[in-house]
């Protein structure tokens, strides 16, 4: 009888839904973490070091000295669409394919960067706090007053598709969008986004609401800086649901305290999970756990696609969305 060709060995670096992991089951040998939380680096190290798969999360940092320490691996299959946390040049340079999971997520993360949005402005979150703390003794003319949304400018910093998917929303509120991004969008998209390119100082300048879809490389680090936020209008509100990074949190807190902006919502940090503890006692400002994609629908659509890049890469396939092709060709 024919020998069967040896199944390949993948680690899943994190507790994900039970249907991915048993596609993978099915045609490899998982070795699974059971917990919804970081693994210790050494025990990563140590699972992975006979491995030929990854599947992981941004907390795992993919860097040269793991793919020292795990010389059979050949792919890195990331849990989300930003991929920050690996350094895909060594990858390249190694030949370990990368592969990531965009689309999946795109409107599920515009959905929750447009409810910080809304919550921000509508002040919803200390509205449910006056709530249930019994304050809500009779009906005032003038409380919890927050920003209108329609008919305002929002601003998109960084125009992929999570930023477009923002820009579709935005044309349910009537509101008017500048995006700023270094590659201009087509004619047909920005005439059905209603939306116009400018450089980041006007976009801060005249947006009522600026939104950050941007990935996290050295050019975007500290990208919302003092200047930054000095430059946007003081009624104005800043969203961040890409990466904590891209805004200097220190110079946030001091536009927050000093009325530089009216408020912020937030969903990732810059010392993720720590939060800069000037932002915790703001009321100006709703805090999320980096909950962007956090629908069961798409965290199990990501988990799938996770699993069916790193089988393809492992069968020797295309993987669907890989982040370095180059790598495939080479094989
Ligand atoms: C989550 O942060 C992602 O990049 O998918």
């Amino acid at each position: 009888m024919p020998s069967q060709p040896a199944k390949p060995a993948i680690l899943i670096s994190r507790l994900l839904p039970e249907p991915a992991i048993a596609l993978a089951r099915s045609r490899a040998l998982v070795d699974a973490y059971d917990q919804d939380a970081a693994m210790p680096r050494q025990e990563l190290l140590e699972r992975l070091a006979d491995k030929q798969g990854l599947i992981c999360v941004i907390s795992e940092v993919v860097d040269e000295a793991l793919l020292e320490a795990c010389p059979g691996l050949r792919v890195v299959s990331n849990v989300a669409v930003g991929y920050n946390n690996v350094d895909v040049a060594t990858c390249t340079r190694r030949g370990v394919v990368v592969t990531n999971t965009p689309d999946v997520l795109t409107d599920t993360t515009a959905d929750f960067a447009w409810t910080l949005l809304m919550a921000t402005a509508r002040r919803l979150v200390e509205a449910d706090r006056y709530v249930r703390e019994g304050r809500f003794r009779q009906w005032e003319y003038m409380l919890l007053l927050g920003g209108d949304v329609h008919g305002k400018t929002l601003g998109v910093v960084g125009f992929g598709r999570i930023g477009r998917a923002m820009a579709r929303r935005a044309l349910g509120f009537g509101m008017r969008v500048l995006y700023q991004d270094a590659v201009a969008a087509d004619a047909a998209t920005e005439r059905e986004l209603h939306a116009t390119r400018t450089d980041l100082a006007t976009l801060l300048r005249e947006s009522d609401f600026v939104t950050l879809h941007t990935p996290l490389i050295a050019e975007t680090r500290h990208l919302i800086n003092a200047r930054s936020l000095r430059t946007m209008k003081k009624t104005a509100y800043l969203i961040n649901a890409a990466r904590g990074p891209v805004v200097d949190e220190a110079a946030l807190v001091q536009a927050l305290k000093e009325g530089w902006i009216a408020g912020a919502g937030l969903d990732v940090f810059e010392a993720e999970p720590t939060v800069h503890p000037g932002l915790i006692g703001l009321p100006n400002v709703v805090l999320a756990p980096h909950i962007a994609s956090g629908s069961l629908e798409t965290r199990l659509r990501m988990a799938t696609l996770a699993v069916e890049n790193c089988l393809a890469v492992l069968q020797s396939q295309t993987p669907p969305t890989p982040v370095n092709p180059e790598v495939l060709t080479r094989r």
